[in-house]
């Protein structure tokens, strides 16, 4: 940039200031001037740099990018960013792990996030997803107990082994995600290396005012690639931030990474015949009743150009949703509609979707929804603050053909304590058939996931030791053995 191009320095007011380096002062040693408003500005703004990180998924990487329709699926869906194949819609991509605070190892033994922003013609969509098919819990209550225990000690601030393991075996419907993440997959080498997925149930209906339920799958183009737990030991020591480099290099050298997008979908009658709740995201569906329907790509292609304003700021709510896709009854997923948007006021501010990366292109009108701190959308102007049709009339469209559907879920019965019973063997079945019919078929993975395991309860006292070989008996006596042989 040649001299003469150069931006004046000023201070956050626009006055041009002279010296930006030097503070004013009484003679040459003396005590410094409240009037140096450069110093004063710069220092109270530096204070407040800091905002409050996400509570779990604290560090993360971002990215722009496209969703491409390759496959007709609106007998399912009738959304508009979905309704003609070729249809591109831009989107803004946050990768995640979820126990560490923002400068945490990327290699860490964790879930890693996958949350999709969809900038549509009908307003932002988010899928905020993980890299796994199913989660630790399916009472929502569980979560901040169970979140506490992949944090620290509240006395000695270390990762607890114990605290861990407590948890998981007296709430053992979350052994079938344990032994997702104890498996190699609990360690992806990068995020272009792994696959997204909805875990949850969700509720898609077409135009026609027929509903389904849909699970989503985002299966990686770059092929499944992770770290041995000793790999992953050595990455998190040597590069920390081995895959935001990964993601950034990438994407800045062209080489975008994709996924496909693909559905399944169930019917109401179906989800009556399986042997477990439709809305327990501990589950999975089966791939040959319900097999996966291509739905499209997404590519991510552009780096953003400032991390804090655009992957700091992001705003992620399975809450953000469109027309003709919403939530089930799922309870895990129901208490996520709330929580997000409640810490997104807590972390940027009530007006959080006036931040740019969260701001939508389809036009906004509510006229309640204004006011409070940081609005800066021009505030709806002289328009009434409530829904008038005295003034400024507006028009408001009521869509014939929007959410409307047949035959839909009817609920009745008492309250309840909890929301379903369920015991026996049904909570181990899975986790038996990804070790016995999945790993087995995965050379040496069924030894890694016993090695991975016990590296980790070796931390634990021998009590709480006992309790995690006879969940693991469970699931099958052979894993049980394995990881008792390389605690010996
Ligand atoms: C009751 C259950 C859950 C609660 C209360 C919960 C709560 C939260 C909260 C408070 C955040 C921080 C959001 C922010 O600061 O912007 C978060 C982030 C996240 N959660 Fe959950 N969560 C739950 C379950 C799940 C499940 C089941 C999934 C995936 C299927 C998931 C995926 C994510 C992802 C991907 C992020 C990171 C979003 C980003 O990149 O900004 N969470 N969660």
């Amino acid at each position: 940039m040649s001299d003469n191009k150069k931006p004046t320095v000023t201070t956050s007011q626009g006055y041009p200031i002279p010296y930006p380096f030097e503070t004013q002062r009484v003679g040459e040693h003396g005590p410094l001037l409240l009037q140096d408003f450069n110093l004063i500005d710069s220092l109270a703004h530096f204070d407040r740099e800091r905002i409050p990180e996400r509570v779990v998924h604290a560090k993360g990487s971002g990215a722009y990018g496209y969703f491409e329709v390759t496959d007709d699926i609106t007998d399912i869906c009738g959304s508009a960013f979905l309704d003609t194949v070729g249809k591109k819609t831009k989107t803004f991509v946050r990768f995640s792990t979820v126990g560490g605070e923002a400068g945490s190892a990327d290699a860490a033994r964790d879930p890693r996030g996958f949350a999709i922003k969809f900038y549509t013609e009908e307003g932002n969509l988010d899928w905020v997803y993980n890299n796994t098919p199913v989660f630790f819990i399916r009472d929502p209550i569980k979560f901040p107990h169970f979140i506490h225990t992949q944090k620290r000690n509240p006395q000695t601030h270390l990762k607890d082994a114990n605290m861990f393991w407590d948890y998981m075996t007296q709430n053992q419907e979350s052994v079938h995600q344990f032994m997702v993440l104890f498996s190699d997959r609990g360690t992806p080498a990068t995020f272009r290396n792994m696959n997204g997925y909805s875990g949850h149930t969700y509720k898609w209906s077409n135009k026609k005012g027929e509903w389904f339920y849909v699970q989503v799958h985002l299966i990686t183009d770059q092929g499944i690639k992770n770290l041995n737990n000793e790999e992953a030991g050595k990455m998190s020591g040597e590069n920390p931030d081995h895959a935001q480099e990964d993601l950034f290099n990438s994407i800045a050298k062209g080489d975008f990474p994709s996924w496909t997008v693909y559905i399944q979908v169930m019917t109401e009658a179906q989800a009556k015949e399986l042997p477990f709740s439709v809305f327990d995201l501990t589950k999975v569906w089966s791939h040959k009743d319900f097999p996966l329907r291509r739905v499209g790509k997404l590519t991510l292609n552009e780096n953003p150009q400032n991390y804090f304003a655009e992957v700091e700021q992001a705003a992620f709510s399975p809450s953000h949703t469109v027309p003709y896709q919403e939530a089930s009854a799922d309870p895990v997923l129901q208490s996520r509609l709330f929580s997000y948007p409640d810490t997104h006021r807590h972390r940027l501010g009530t007006n959080y979707a006036q931040i740019p990366v969260n701001c939508p292109y389809a036009k906004t009108f509510n006229p309640v929804i204004r006011d409070g701190p940081m609005c800066i959308n021009g505030n709806y102007g002289a328009a009434p603050n409530y829904i008038s049709t005295l003034e400024n009339p507006v028009e408001y469209k009521t869509q014939s053909n929007f959410n409307y559907q047949a035959n839909q879920e009817t609920w009745q019965g008492p309250a309840l304590p909890y929301h379903w019973k369920v015991g026996g063997d049904i909570d181990y079945a899975q986790a038996r058939a990804l070790y016995q019919n999945v790993l087995s078929k995965q050379p040496g993975q069924q030894r890694n996931l016993a090695h991975n395991i016990a590296v980790h309860v070796a931390n634990a006292v021998p009590v709480i030791q006992d309790r995690v070989f006879d969940v693991f008996a469970k699931v099958d006596p052979k894993l049980s053995n394995d990881i008792k042989t390389e605690l010996i």
